[in-house]
């Protein structure tokens, strides 16, 4: 007859420690995307609300708003707006207490970000595409790759929660939210650069440099390869790469923090 033997101490501790990082890193993660949802609101929902579309262009963007290009501005409208909904939503299925006590909620909540990460892939891709609105090739693959995983790993986070398959589903979730940040995580990146190098090394204004491109490459597949070495590490019974994911988790949650002062003080602040 076999048992199964209990973890040692060092292990339970390093299994804790692994938690207290990931916990960190996502309190620091919630209060930047909320930083990202204030900022949605109150800069383009207040411009949309009162009709001053024009306005949208008070900051720099490559396109915005076009006079006489109607579904250009719908779509774009559209899909800055719904950015602040599915932030939102994709925060709140991260919370357990949500997931534990309002599992009603959960569903709808999850349901309702799905969706809509799926429309905001397919209106990225629509304004890339059919409206133009990019910088450089090699950003705009980099945007493009990050669309087709957001369609790829929502349909398969669906799939597994209608056929009941939960431990995956929860896998599939949190890659689905790491890959629907991707947009939030590229301005994070970027001002984090900023800020540990006190000023743009290495960027260019059309975004094709070195530094450029594993930004926008990196900006989901860097929280992606995070992710997967936190569930690794979860998974394995050894207290090495418990002590590995902690160290990476650690060492993201500190570039998160500084990225989110960046993003709060120099992207979004001077224009509230
Ligand atoms: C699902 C997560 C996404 C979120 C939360 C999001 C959010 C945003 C926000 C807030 C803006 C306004 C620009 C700003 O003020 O910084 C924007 C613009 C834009 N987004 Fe997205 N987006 C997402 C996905 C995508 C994808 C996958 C693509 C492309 C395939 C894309 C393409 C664009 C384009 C082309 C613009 C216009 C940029 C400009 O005119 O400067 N987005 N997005």
């Amino acid at each position: 007859m076999s048992t199964i033997a209990p973890p040692s101490p060092a292990t339970g501790a390093a299994a804790k420690a692994l938690r207290w990082a990931g916990l960190l890193w996502f309190l620091i993660a919630a209060v930047g995307q909320t930083a990202f949802i204030g900022f949605i609101v109150a800069y383009y929902g207040v411009r949309t609300a009162t009709g001053n579309f024009a306005g949208w262009n008070d900051k720099p963007l490559i396109d915005g708003y076009i006079a006489g290009d109607d579904a250009g501005n719908i779509i774009f409208a559209a899909h800055v707006l719904l950015a602040a909904v599915v932030t939102l939503g994709g925060l709140m299925q991260l919370i357990p207490a949500v997931r534990r006590r309002l599992p009603g909620l959960h569903r709808w909540t999850g349901r309702i970000f799905l969706v809509i990460a799926i429309f905001m892939a397919l209106s990225g891709v629509w304004l890339a595409l059919v409206r133009g609105t990019y910088l450089s090739t090699i950003s705009n693959v980099a945007i493009l790759g990050n669309a087709a995983l957001i369609l790829i790993f929502a349909a398969l986070a669906w799939r597994a929660a209608v056929g009941r398959r939960f431990e995956q589903h929860r896998t599939w979730a949190m890659r689905t939210f790491m890959v629907v940040s991707g947009v939030w995580f590229l301005r994070v990146g970027l001002m984090g650069w900023v800020v540990l190098n006190r000023g743009p090394a290495g960027l260019t204004a059309d975004m094709s440099g070195p530094v450029d491109s594993v930004m926008t490459f990196g900006s989901y597949l860097i929280p992606l390869a995070v992710l997967e070495l936190y569930f690794a590490a979860r998974r394995s019974p050894g207290v090495a790469l418990k002590i590995l994911a902690t160290f990476v988790v650690v060492v993201a949650a500190a570039y998160t923090a500084l990225g989110v002062f960046g993003t709060v003080a120099f992207m979004w602040g001077p224009y509230l």
